[in-house]
């Protein structure tokens, strides 16, 4: 969502004449987007912007913008600890980039339009805002109620970048699958996308496991154009934890949705947030979490220690993991995902799938055509002089990391 919102500012300021400069130290705006999911998030952002402030002080003119879900919780705290900011733009502005600018920067020097950077693949957000109030999660207080963009809308917006050679899109929603227009929901809206001239590929993240229905697997499996993928944040493997997260769901229910996407998916990736730590987490509930890692078999996760977040229903409990314990726990799931990884990748070796080219890299051992599967792999193909966007018949060679090497067939 933050690149989302950052593409989106950019594109707006260049609109209105500005160029992307090659430096900070050449810029007359800096804008940081900001996340404020974890307190680690914050204080990476936090040293960042002091480095920013120091930069733009030397600079007579330069303007130092603080945007998004920092800027929405302590934006004037943040002022006056930083001297330098001159706007913090609250993450439910940037729905709005053009009068962000419009109504932020004083624009008498520009030369015309730049126009707006176009890219293969980009995000497109759907929805925003988020209802579900997780216990730990800040997410609602930051970016506020969740809202639907309008179907036509954002059908009108896709055909126009599908006009300008994107040839897959994300669409993004803190919470997607409870979109909804109308009669229409999450699944008829991604037909509704598939079937846009030029669209080669739809994706979308993220998916709720209390909203994931089977129609929402169904229309993947019948539209080839979907991608075989599900993001599905499970955050933990204990009931008791899951309660007292507000996830409306168990372990043996999202066991159940994974039994349910690999029957009507076989080949699909499930990828899954976790959380260690959350207050009052027993080892042993830590150890139902590692078993349905074990179990489910995820392509990766995302996986991180619990930390208070302000105003959130568990800043009310006591943060009483020791930080320690929280560490060794995510250690332990760390490893235990990353020998998962390896395994689901080495499977791929030998198979043909079907990759889309996103552009070229150069590697120390030469050009590659850098791209991605139908589902959420990485790949790389030595090759050059084919076009971003196409889609090529590849095998998988070998794995290195979280990347496939591909050779053509
Ligand atoms: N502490 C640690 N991780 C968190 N997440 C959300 N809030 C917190 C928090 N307070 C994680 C969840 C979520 C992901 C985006 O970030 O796993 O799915
Ligand atoms: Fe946060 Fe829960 Fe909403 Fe996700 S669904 S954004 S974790 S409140």
């Amino acid at each position: 969502m933050n690149v989302a919102d950052s593409d989106a500012l950019r594109n707006a300021l260049a609109g209105r004449g500005c160029e992307t400069a090659a430096a900070p130290d050449e810029a007359d705006l800096i804008v940081v987007n900001t996340c404020s999911v974890r307190e680690h998030a914050e204080v990476r952002a936090r040293g960042r912007i002091a480095e920013l402030a120091a930069i733009k002080a030397r600079r007579p003119g330069c303007r130092l913008w603080v945007v998004g879900c920092m800027a929405a919780r302590m934006g004037e705290r943040l002022k006056q600890d930083i001297p330098g900011i001159d706007e913090a733009v609250p993450a439910e502005e940037l729905a709005d980039p053009e009068r962000v600018v419009r109504e932020r920067l004083d624009l008498k020097e520009t030369n015309g339009a730049a126009g707006p950077v176009r890219g293969i693949s980009e995000f497109v957000p759907v929805m925003r805002g988020c209802d579900n109030y997780c216990a730990y999660c800040v997410v609602p207080y930051v970016r506020g109620r969740e809202r639907s963009v309008a179907a036509e809308e954002i059908i009108r917006e896709i055909r126009s970048r599908a006009g300008n050679g994107m040839r897959e899109v994300t669409l993004l929603g803190q919470n997607v699958n409870s979109y909804r227009d109308g009669g229409l929901d999450f699944p008829d809206l991604l037909k509704l996308v598939a079937a846009i001239n030029g669209m080669e590929r739809v994706r979308f993240t993220t998916s709720h496991p209390k909203d994931c229905t089977e129609k929402l697997v169904i229309t993947m499996a019948e539209s080839p154009k979907i991608c075989r993928h599900i993001h599905l944040p499970v955050q933990s493997g204990s009931d008791r934890i899951l309660g007292l997260m507000n996830r409306n769901y168990t372990a043996g229910r999202y066991r159940s949705l994974i039994a349910m996407i690999r029957d009507h998916l076989p080949d699909a990736d499930i990828t899954t947030d976790i959380l260690v730590g959350f207050p009052s987490e027993t080892e042993s509930e830590f150890q139902e979490t590692m078993h349905l890692v074990r179990d489910a078999r995820f392509t990766t996760a995302f996986m991180f220690a619990y930390s208070v977040r302000e105003g959130t229903a568990a800043a009310r409990l006591p943060d009483d993991v020791p930080r320690e314990e929280k560490i060794d726990r995510l250690n332990r799931l760390i490893a235990l995902q990353t020998e998962i990884t390896r395994g689901q990748y080495a499977d791929m070796v030998g198979r043909e799938l079907e990759m889309m080219v996103y552009g070229p890299v150069e590697k120390r051992n030469g050009t590659f055509l850098r791209g991605q599967d139908r589902g959420c792999r990485r790949m790389l193909l030595a090759c050059s002089g084919i076009p971003a966007g196409t889609i090529l018949p590849v095998r998988a060679v070998r794995s290195s990391g979280m990347t496939l090497i591909a050779e053509r067939v």
